[in-house]
């Protein structure tokens, strides 16, 4: 019997949903210039997890080799492989969770989560394949969103994590601390920040986003 963890991720009316509100909010909610941030500088091969529609794709710096994107939902497959015949890179979309990477051990310089950790079932067995699949030296770039904002806030999102936010929104959690989890599996973190998205505006529970980089040690 697969595992929990290995089964299928489902949820066709997130992936709809998605689809158009991250296109909006590339422009509209600046979120095209942290993909930037995110990911410039990186070179060699890539893996990106969880990679929805493919909205990175056109972000990678032309020093990318290559990117294998997982992404197990298959609504957001379709449209993230459309996205890699638009990118400048290679990028191959492949089915499979983030739990069980379907690749080589130490066959990537870099991996790539953005919006993902939220939603994945078991963080610290995600990040355990992420230090499997990355070889000594690789660098994860994040961009994660998590507990922020004042005690109001704070409170929301934990009640919100507790009711209606994970099975609405394709099973995210609003108060996944992904520093600490970073720093737990064994990753030295590299430079972050903490930023809100989007800039301006009112704070939404999934505003409070921190964007940065951790490496695997040799
Ligand atoms: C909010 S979307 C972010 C998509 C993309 N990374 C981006 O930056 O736009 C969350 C993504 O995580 C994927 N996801 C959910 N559970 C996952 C898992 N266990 N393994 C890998 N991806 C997963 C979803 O299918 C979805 O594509």
């Amino acid at each position: 019997m697969a595992r929990r963890s290995d089964a299928a991720v489902h949820h066709p009316v997130f992936a709809r949903w998605y689809a158009r509100f991250s296109v909006a909010a590339e422009t509209r909610g600046g979120l095209g210039v942290v993909r930037e941030r995110l990911l410039g500088g990186l070179a060699g091969r890539v893996i990106e997890v969880g990679a929805g529609n493919g909205m990175n794709f056109s972000h990678y710096p032309g020093a990318v080799s290559e990117v294998v994107a997982i992404e197990p939902e298959g609504r957001l497959r379709e449209l993230a492989r459309e996205a890699a015949l638009r990118a400048e890179v290679p990028v191959d979309v492949v089915p499979g969770v983030a739990e069980a990477l379907p690749v080589k051990s130490e066959a990537f310089d870099a991996a790539v989560v953005s919006l993902v950790l939220c939603s994945v079932r078991d963080v610290p067995r995600v990040l355990g394949e992420l230090r499997r699949v990355l070889r000594p030296g690789g660098e994860v770039r994040f961009l994660e969103h998590g507990p922020g904002g004042g005690r109001a806030m704070r409170f929301t999102q934990r009640a919100l994590d507790r009711t209606v936010w994970p099975p609405l929104v394709g099973g995210c959690h609003l108060t996944r601390d992904t520093v600490s989890a970073l720093r737990d599996a064994g990753f030295t973190l590299g430079p972050y920040r903490r930023i809100t998205l989007p800039e301006e505006g009112p704070r939404l529970p999934y505003s409070y986003c921190v964007l940065g980089s951790a490496v695997r040690p040799s």
